[in-house]
């Protein structure tokens, strides 16, 4: 299909949201001939992915991200402009006749961007869901009861509140070993905690409850432990029962090798994954996809924009651990790579509630990345420090996360997690080294990258052949 094509299909769309009335941005986008004025919001390397495939769009005008990183001005304009400063945002999107937003990071979906925009004159098309919908990932508990509504299959689980402290204990003591405590709202990836003493894993209730993670952990979720091997899924819906499911991934977020030590963002990932053959697809479609978009829209829920699936897989069969509303990081820095169709026409016809006929293509080779961590990360890392890093083979690509220029114009680390370093191969093992030499040439002082990342995949890889 054509672009021209592609586009005629984003005009009108209806929502069959029941008692909603359809977001008007559709309606708004001003030519839909015309070539699109973007603005992507976040600073990671999933924003650096997502402007890297997004400015090979030959139906894109201008791409601005806000704020960017060191990286994210090759393929577009940086703005000094907070995600979460709405009016700003909407001063942008007037002066610049900004026709779609693309929503890279949480925080401002669970505040209510898609709400704040929702009905206004001019209002652009937004890739992610509305306020309501962003509380699959704002409200573990809004996302078990969701689950549980729809028959999707999850752990077991119950909430609890200061007022059923006593319960909650009662609860932990019904469960075996090790126990999942979940803060209730967003707490920057930490708020999960698995532990495996009764008596601990009590006393942490008592704190999270208490105010560990402030109010996000005013509700506790504890939850059945499941075992498995755990991917990423990821689905770009237009809430109207349109959707394409994405490259699967596979994330690695302990910082040590082996899956040790503390939790990170996430220092590696692989794309396919393995054990996520057709047989495992067909039954995450069945029993979570389907159940998830018609779901939002039996519940009257606008949802417009990526759905992450947090998945794992216990004897073969795929159960939800958590949700999230956007793309991950680092999935992204290899799903990008691996979808080869126009990203940009999918987005605005999701936004617009047109997906249904777009197609997508993906490209077959692996995709790995292999992230360059400041030392000391998670915990405290300096920053400043002068990155180098030499010409990249072709197949190769450097997505920038926490980088800057200095006021000398270096660039330099601004973050714990400072570049992915991604590539294809015909293989995973091809990918992978790519992505290792790519690592080691990138430097910095203090720089850390783990090298097991893709190993237990090659392994299972293996002992199917
Ligand atoms: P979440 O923030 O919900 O993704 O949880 C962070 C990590 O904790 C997940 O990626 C899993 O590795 C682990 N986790 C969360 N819930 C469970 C569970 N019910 N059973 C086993 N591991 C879990
Ligand atoms: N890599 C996991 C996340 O983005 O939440």
């Amino acid at each position: 299909m054509s672009i021209q094509q592609n586009l005629n299909t984003l005009r009108h769309p209806v929502s069959n949201a029941p008692e909603k009335s359809p977001f008007n941005a559709g309606e708004t986008l001003k030519e839909q001939t015309s070539p699109l004025r973007v603005l992507l919001l976040g600073s990671g390397g999933r924003e650096c992915a997502l402007a890297w495939k997004i400015a090979q769009s030959p139906l894109l005008d201008h791409l601005f991200i806000a704020p960017g990183n060191g990286g994210t001005d090759a393929y577009g304009e940086n703005v000094e402009l907070s995600p979460l400063d709405f009016d700003g945002i909407a001063r942008f999107v007037a002066d610049n006749a900004i026709d779609m937003i693309v929503v890279g990071n949480e925080d401002p979906l669970v505040a209510g961007i898609f709400d704040y925009f929702d009905g206004r004159e001019g209002a652009p098309l937004i890739v992610g869901p509305s306020k309501a919908g962003a509380a699959l990932e704002g409200s573990k508990d809004f996302a078990k009861q969701f689950m549980v509504r729809h028959s999707i299959p999850t752990a077991r689980y119950r909430s609890f509140t200061a007022d059923t402290l006593a319960e909650g204990e009662k609860f932990l003591s019904e469960l075996r070993p090790p126990y999942v405590l979940k803060a209730d709202g967003l707490a920057a990836g930490k708020g999960v905690l698995i532990i495996d003493d009764l008596e601990e894993a009590k006393g942490s209730l008592r704190e999270m409850l208490g105010g560990m993670f402030g109010q996000s952990s005013a509700t506790v979720v504890i939850e059945e432990f499941l075992k498995g091997i755990e991917c990423s899924v990821f689905v770009l819906t237009d809430g109207n029962g349109g959707y394409r499911i994405l490259p699967v991934a596979k994330d690695y977020k302990r910082i040590g090798e082996g899956d040790t030590g503390p939790n990170t963002g996430g220092m590696g990932a692989v794309s396919p994954v393995a054990f996520a053959d057709e047989e495992f697809m067909r039954k995450v479609e069945e029993r979570i996809i389907l159940p998830t978009v018609n779901g939002l829209i039996s519940e009257g829920i606008t949802y417009r924009g990526f759905i992450f699936l947090g998945l794992i897989e216990v004897d073969g069969e795929p159960m939800v651990i958590e949700y999230n509303v956007r793309m991950g990081d680092p999935e992204t820095e290899v799903v990008m790579l691996r979808i080869a169709s126009d990203l940009l026409p999918l987005l605005a016809a999701a936004a617009a509630g047109n997906l249904s006929t777009m197609p997508l293509a993906i490209d077959p080779r692996y995709a790995t990345t292999v992230m360059v961590v400041s030392g000391g990360y998670p915990g405290s890392y300096p920053k400043g420090k002068v990155i180098t890093a030499p010409a990249m083979a072709d197949g190769t690509t450097l997505f920038h996360a926490g980088t800057k220029r200095d006021s000398d114009g270096n660039l330099v680390t601004s973050g714990g997690r400072v570049i992915a370093c991604s590539a294809y191969g015909h293989d995973l093992d091809e990918a992978l080294a790519a992505s290792f030499t790519a690592a080691g040439e990138v430097e910095f002082e203090g720089k850390y990258f783990r090298r097991d990342i893709g190993a237990d995949l090659r392994a299972i890889e293996q002992s199917r052949k």
